[in-house]
């Protein structure tokens, strides 16, 4: 009798989760993202760079993994929202030395506000600026974006698209290590391009964190968001689309300057905005 009271009591697997830590073995790559911004800077400037300013920073995990590589780094993270900057520093510097997280300077702000040391790289990763949903906006944060950067510098941004993203209530459910992860379409409006995706979180018990993460966007395309740039004062603006492999007709993960691409159904692409010299 009481065997069975301390059963139903038992807590379940969604209320004892972490939705960052899901977040992180579900979304993010930093080793990956690290790796890809200082290939494409080192292959327009001939040098690597040396400070990195993560727009939408979240936990920041991006900036952490950029400074533990090399000691020449230093990195800028900005994001609007105290929980996830504080969750970074709480379970993401255990690994860091003190020299390595001096090197880190966490912004609680907007990330059009203009300050701070100007940066090699500015990234918004994880279609992050979707969350400026008019022209006006949206160059606002272009314009402060190429302020932030030195006189060569580049901006990374990421975008994604094809028919399957226009689709409603259309969910993508990926198996990870003890959970699946959860990424739903709900609501896509073809007149404002206005789109509600969830990020859910479903644990072998049959236990659900549901809504673990929402984001309520625009939905842009890549000419838009180009012009957007290049009148932003970019002085380039390329599209890395990835190539597909072969063997299996999926994405191969790499990805290369393209001028035109052929219509994929679901499509994951960035976009570099260059800053040079004149
Ligand atoms: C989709 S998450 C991206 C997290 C992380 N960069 C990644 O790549 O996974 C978007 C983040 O942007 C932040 N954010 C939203 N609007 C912002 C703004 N105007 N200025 C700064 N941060 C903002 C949110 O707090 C949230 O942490």
């Amino acid at each position: 009798m009481s065997k069975k009271k301390n059963n139903s009591k038992k807590k379940s697997l969604a209320s004892k989760a972490d939705r960052h830590d899901l977040y992180l073995k579900s979304v993010q790559c930093p080793e990956h993202e690290v790796w890809f911004l200082n290939k494409t800077f080192k292959k327009e400037f001939g040098r690597p760079a040396a400070l990195l300013r993560e727009d939408f920073c979240g936990t920041a995990a991006v900036c952490y993994e950029w400074v533990k590589k090399k000691t020449a780094r230093n990195a800028i993270g900005v994001d609007i929202d105290p929980d996830p900057l504080q969750w970074g520093r709480e379970n993401l510097t255990a690994n860091l030395s003190q020299a390595q997280l001096d090197r880190v300077q966490l912004l609680q702000q907007d990330v059009r506000i203009v300050n701070g040391q100007k940066a090699d790289i500015v990234a918004g990763q994880n279609f992050s600026y979707w969350i400026f949903k008019t022209r006006p906006e949206l160059l606002g944060y272009f314009k402060s974006a190429h302020a932030n950067l030195a006189d060569e510098g580049i901006l990374m941004l990421d975008m994604m698209g094809g028919q399957e993203t226009l689709e409603e209530d259309r969910e993508e459910i990926t198996r990870k290590n003890g959970f699946k992860y959860i990424w739903e379409q709900k609501r896509f409006d073809p007149i404002t391009h206005d789109c509600s995706f969830y990020i859910h979180f479903r644990f072998k018990d049959g236990s659900e964190l549901k809504k673990a993460f929402e984001y309520h966007w625009r939905l842009w395309t890549i000419p838009e968001v180009t012009e957007l740039l290049a009148e932003a004062g970019f002085d380039r603006v390329d599209v890395y689309w990835e190539g597909t492999d072969p063997k299996t007709g999926e994405g191969n993960d790499v990805y290369r300057v393209k001028k035109h691409a052929p219509s994929d159904p679901s499509w994951i692409a960035y976009i570099v905005g260059v800053k040079s010299k004149k």
